[in-house]
């Protein structure tokens, strides 16, 4: 595998941005848009599929969940269903479990599902992803669903979670992909027509879900992303495809 050059920044440009800042401040307005209906608009837009991957992904890291001495940080945690998942999967053990997004809007939604959850409710932060405030080699397990994809440079993204990890500690990164060959074909129609139209009628804005297929298409494909998680400092690094690589999770140790 060839060797990416670390002086080009890759990450999330939405419509209007020029810059990484200008890149961060757009898709935290985005997010914070869609706040009032993004729980409702994820479970109608997956068919309640998404439901399935949080569950997957924190059965995949249940060596870790399960200890009572871990320390779980997911990012980019939106409304916390990852979270939660986690939450669910750790069960009874006393896991220290984290959720941290740079939305407001998100977090508030989140912690109001707190309330309504049984047992240890996580705890939520704000806090920006590529600046995270965390002492390095703090966590046992970092995770990320749906959130890495719109971080405005993913190897600064990558790194920093590097940082955050213990030596031997893991890292999860569960989101979208590009299926191939027929099913592909099929979903391309799905995601690029159908979905950002009933997820304007849906959510009242227009922007966020024509933003969603256009960042599915600039993330880097399974084999580069492999290659950047091996860059920024993790081994052994998988792709495990999900629903026929419409999502995917990516792990890596660090
Ligand atoms: C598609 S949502 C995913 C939410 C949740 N993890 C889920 O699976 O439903 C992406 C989230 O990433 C957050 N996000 C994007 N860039 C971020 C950054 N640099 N730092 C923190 N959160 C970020 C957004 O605010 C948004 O809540």
């Amino acid at each position: 595998m060839p060797e990416i050059s670390k002086s080009t920044v890759v990450g999330a440009t939405p419509e209007g941005a020029s810059d990484q800042r200008s890149a961060a401040r757009a898709v935290r307005e985005m997010f914070t848009s869609i706040a009032p209906r993004y729980d409702l608009l994820n479970h109608v837009l997956s068919f309640n599929i998404d439901r399935m991957w949080w569950r997957r992904t924190a059965r995949a890291f249940a060596n870790i969940t399960t200890r009572s001495d871990a320390r779980i940080l997911d990012l980019c945690c939106g409304t916390g269903d990852m979270t939660f998942a986690l939450r669910r999967q750790a069960g009874k053990s006393a896991a220290q479990i984290l959720g941290a997004d740079f939305s407001h809007a998100m977090l508030q939604r989140a912690t109001a599902k707190s309330g309504a959850a049984n047992g240890v409710a996580p705890r939520w932060i704000e806090a920006d992803a590529l600046n995270l405030p965390f002492p390095s080699a703090h966590f046992d397990l970092v995770t990320s669903a749906f959130g890495f994809r719109n971080l405005a440079d993913y190897d600064a993204g990558l790194r920093e979670i590097v940082r955050v990890l213990r030596p031997g500690g893991e890292c999860g990164i569960l989101d979208f992909g590009e299926p191939k060959g027929m099913m592909g074909q099929l979903y391309r129609i799905y995601f690029k027509q159908i979905l950002p139209r009933v997820g304007t009628m849906i959510s009242g804005v227009r922007g966020p879900y024509a933003y969603l297929p256009a960042s599915v298409e600039r993330f880097p494909e399974p084999e580069e992303m492999l290659t950047r998680m091996r860059q920024a400092g993790f081994a052994e690094v998988s792709w495990t495809p999900y629903t026929f690589g419409i999502a995917g999770l990516y792990r890596g140790r660090k």
